[in-house]
């Protein structure tokens, strides 16, 4: 049977704590757990990062199995999760205090009751029951795909090599296997989860760490070499340096947000990945959002969102979410169609993209806009819904709309 460190079941705790009932987030908090423990190798952090977020995705069903709803004192949660993990995990239980009463019969019981599907599919029954309302007999099927762990993606940057090359270079001097993935001309999947950010190819721009949906939508803007592309919510550039990549570095990108720090980020991602298109990053002020009007050939809008599709890589965001923030979002993704979309010059593209799998930010969103005096300009071209039990990566959807022209003047809002 496993055992496990006394060292690795505190930092699994202190983990679970931090970003159940401090609300952080779960990559940050992991990476500081990390290096308050310098001591800890790869088998240790693979632990440790697993535990605590397969415990973070079974939530519900986990207080289910045990009695931790029953714990008076918020300390002792943690503990009675993780005390489900080791037994579900086969896993040694140690004789700490902490597991005292842990009750494996119990859990063993448990696990054969039938349960109602907010439970066994663990999340809020809120959000069970919009999703039900809202996709369907799709809900359960695409459930199932987000309960299961985010496989580590790498996309690699052109601009710096190609995925062949790539792949060989991990290969030879890092002993890093990846395999290609059909369907996606840039992607290479690790067969085994590493933290890559120290490595020297990393370093250099050889590639970013991105999940291979996220990875379609540069290229469904149809950017090419020498456009002019505003990335209106560009926060830490994921999707802006793609884009770059597509552009092979030639024509012009403006990339804006509200956030000015994830735009810092984005400016050190770009110098890492030499790419030289991106002229401004800003935080828009009226007079320069006036500026922009008819300007770009795409405008890629990746619009806030409830998150829903990410529910691989960020389970902890379904116990987070609210009603009231995806209302929120909703009316934030409408400001900001009506507002980017004057932006889009005559037979220009607007790119309209969430990382939600409701209808509600998705389809409903365009057919909102479309009736607006902004929308009746646009025609929409395309739209892709990429599910997660179809592809086995995030939930994306994404929407391709023209700026028509009218005999040959531009239409403008
Ligand atoms: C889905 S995230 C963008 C992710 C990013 N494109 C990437 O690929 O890494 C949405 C972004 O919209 C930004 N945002 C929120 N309200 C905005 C607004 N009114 N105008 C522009 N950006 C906004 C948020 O700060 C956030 O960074």
């Amino acid at each position: 049977m496993r055992k496990i460190f006394r060292n690795n079941a505190q930092g699994i705790v202190d983990a679970l704590t931090k970003i159940i009932a401090k609300k952080g987030r779960g990559t940050r908090i992991l990476e500081k757990i990390n290096l308050a423990n310098p001591k800890w190798g790869a088998r240790d952090r693979n632990l440790v990062h697993s535990a605590t977020y397969e415990i973070l995705r079974w939530k519900s069903y986990y207080r289910f199995l045990s009695t931790a709803e029953d714990a008076t004192d918020e300390a002792e949660k943690p503990w009675k999760l993780l005390g489900v993990w080791l037994v579900l995990n086969e896993v040694e239980i140690p004789e700490w205090d902490e597991f005292k009463n842990l009750d494996v019969a119990l859990i063993k019981a448990k696990q054969k009751e039938k349960v109602t599907p907010e439970i066994s599919k663990s999340i809020p029954l809120w959000l069970y029951e919009r999703g039900k309302a809202e996709l369907s007999k799709e809900w359960n099927i695409e459930l199932d795909a987000l309960n299961i762990e985010a496989k580590l993606i790498l996309r690699v940057n052109r601009i710096v090599t190609s995925p062949k090359k790539l792949q060989e270079d991990l290969m030879t001097l890092f002993q890093i296997e990846t395999h290609l993935i059909k369907g996606y001309e840039d992607a290479l999947i690790l067969n085994q989860r590493k933290n890559l950010r120290k490595n020297p190819l990393y370093l250099k721009g050889s590639f970013e760490i991105q999940d291979a949906n996220s990875q379609k939508i540069a290229p469904f803007t149809q950017a090419k070499p020498g456009m002019k592309i505003i990335d209106g919510c560009a926060g830490a550039g994921g999707k802006t340096l793609h884009l770059a990549s597509l552009m092979r570095n030639k024509g012009e990108i403006i990339a804006l947000d509200v956030e000015i720090d994830k735009l810092k980020e984005l400016s050190r991602r770009a110098r890492r990945n030499k790419v030289k298109a991106i002229k401004n990053t800003w935080v828009p002020d009226p007079q320069y959002k006036e500026s922009l009007t008819n300007w770009a050939d795409r405008v890629l809008i990746d619009a806030p969102c409830s998150g829903l599709g990410t529910l691989k890589r960020n389970p902890e965001l379904k116990w987070r979410l609210t009603e009231e923030r995806i209302s929120e979002v909703i009316e934030l993704q409408r400001a900001i169609l009506l507002e980017q979309s004057k932006w889009v010059k005559a037979g220009g593209k607007l790119i309209y993209v969430t990382c939600s799998i409701l209808p509600s930010e998705n389809q409903n969103q365009i057919a909102w806009f479309l009736e607006q005096e902004e929308g009746a300009a646009f025609v929409l071209e395309k739209e892709e819904m990429l599910f997660s039990h179809q592809t086995q990566f995030d939930g994306f959807y994404a929407a391709r709309l023209i700026r028509k022209v009218v005999n040959n003047i531009p239409k403008t809002v």
